[in-house]
């Protein structure tokens, strides 16, 4: 039989509808937090990507976007520490007030590389929204303005999240059984 795309996922831990409410709630936050600014959204690809197309439709305060790559995990699950700039923003952001809007933080080393690169081009100022928070394996302190959930130490796809480049398109975010990573 073929294998479908919800058989590699073990148990699903935020449903679409969760993540909607969410997502809306943080929106309203952000909006109310930034009202009078031109807000900048830098975005992470590609696992940002869902988290905030859904996000910006929430925020009704004037806003542009922006895109960042750096490499992330290559098909394992655990992270090498080195990231590296894939492609860069389009526009300075120097006197702007800039969110820079993730799928996940896991060790923190990613997003911390991130925030001393983008902090060096002097934004008016500098925050983070994640969508989801694995504190537990966090290596370096990141602080976290806007958050959507916590996840426990287990590897979750979905929403925009991968593994090996599949399970993005998920409706949900659920956890991934290790039956597929380990082979
Ligand atoms: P960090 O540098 O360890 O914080 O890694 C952050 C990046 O690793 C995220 O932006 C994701 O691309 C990826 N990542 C970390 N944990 C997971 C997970 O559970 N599922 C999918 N990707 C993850
Ligand atoms: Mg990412």
């Amino acid at each position: 039989m073929k294998s479908g795309l919800h058989d590699g996922v073990e148990r699903v831990l935020f449903s679409k509808e969760e993540i909607e409410d969410r997502v809306r709630f943080l929106g309203k936050e952000i909006s109310r937090d930034y009202e009078g600014k031109d807000l900048l959204l830098i975005n992470i690809l590609k696992g940002g990507v869902v988290f905030l197309a859904n996000l910006m439709v929430s925020i009704d305060i004037h806003t542009s976007i922006d895109f960042m790559a750096i490499s992330s995990y290559g098909p394992s699950t655990e992270t090498t520490g080195a990231v590296k700039l894939i492609k860069d923003l389009e526009e300075s952001i120097e006197g702007k007030d800039v969110l820079v809007v993730e799928d996940i933080i896991d060790t923190g080393l990613t997003l911390n590389y991130l925030m001393k690169n983008l902090k060096a081009r002097q934004p008016a100022s500098l925050k983070v929204c994640t969508l989801l928070d694995k504190a537990v394996r966090r290596l370096i302190d990141i602080p976290i303005s806007y958050k959507g959930f916590d996840v426990p130490d287990v590897f979750v796809v979905g929403y925009g999240l991968d593994y090996d480049q599949k399970y993005r398109n998920l409706p949900y975010i659920g956890v991934l059984k290790q039956e597929v990573y380990l082979g």
